[in-house]
């Protein structure tokens, strides 16, 4: 696979005030064309950091790239993002329709997108306001969200932190089903078991670095880091298809 971004020694950090925060870095890694990545780490990793600035967001956090370089196939506006909370990222006074035909005023690319996230069954969907969703059903939205602005790559950031286990495996599903049709995916979490389920390749992040890049299988049968072991030794098991 040819590597859609690849980003050598980037380092970055948060400007807080007049102190100046290392958050990630150096860091080195490659995003293939089509593959699931999962960016897989404790809290605190600087996998969000990472993501955002993937995303051309990170001066919004008063965050910048202070040194490296993204070496990138892909233009900001081909990646869409999935945020952790749905909730927190939908307007509680915007009904479903208007949102996505802000988003694509096109009527048939919204009913195609609701069809892909499997939210067309639902009665006056459209009409509907965000609190009237489950948790499930907002992220999901989300996703058809992010499927209307037609991204050649998605980066979730822990999206699905908030649901249950068995949302987190549909959900999951849902993501796979789309990689299918040759999105590229950033999976970020700090699940490693839910994202062998669905990552074809797994980076593992302490402390602002990639400490370990493999194939998912590999990851799981021969770490090369104590510290993957102890992510895999203390994460449930999620099972597998
Ligand atoms: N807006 C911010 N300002 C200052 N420091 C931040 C900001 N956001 C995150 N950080 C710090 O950057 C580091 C990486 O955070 P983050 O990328 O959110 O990690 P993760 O997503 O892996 O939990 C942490 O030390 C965090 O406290
Ligand atoms: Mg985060």
């Amino acid at each position: 696979m040819t590597p859609l971004i690849r980003i050598e020694k980037l380092e970055l950090k948060y400007e807080n005030g007049r102190k100046t925060l290392p958050a990630v870095g150096p860091l080195d890694l490659e995003i293939r064309s089509g593959e699931a990545l999962g960016l897989i780490g404790e809290s605190g990793a600087g996998k969000s950091t990472l993501g955002l600035c993937l995303l051309g967001l990170l001066a919004r956090k008063n965050g910048r790239i202070t040194g490296g370089r993204i070496v990138s196939a892909l233009k900001a506006e081909e990646i869409a993002y999935i945020p952790q909370d749905p909730q927190a990222s939908l307007d509680p006074l915007c009904a479903i329709g208007k949102f996505l035909n802000e988003i694509c005023p096109d009527p048939g690319k919204i009913t195609e997108a609701l069809r892909r996230v499997r939210l067309t069954g639902e009665r006056n969907s459209l009409k509907s306001y965000p609190h009237e969703l489950s948790g499930g059903m907002q992220q999901r939205l989300l996703i058809a969200a992010a499927l209307l602005r037609s991204p050649k790559m998605i980066i979730a950031d822990e999206p699905t932190a908030s649901l249950d286990m068995l949302l987190q495996r549909e959900i999951v599903r849902l993501f796979k089903e789309i990689q299918n049709t040759g999105i590229t995916f950033l999976f970020i979490s700090h699940n490693i078991a839910l994202a062998g389920t669905f990552c074809d390749r797994l980076a593992i992040m302490k402390n602002g670095r990639v400490v370990e890049v493999a194939p998912t299988g590999e990851i799981f049968k021969t770490p090369s880091q104590n510290y993957t072991r102890e992510l895999i030794d203390s994460t449930p098991e999620v099972s597998r298809d």
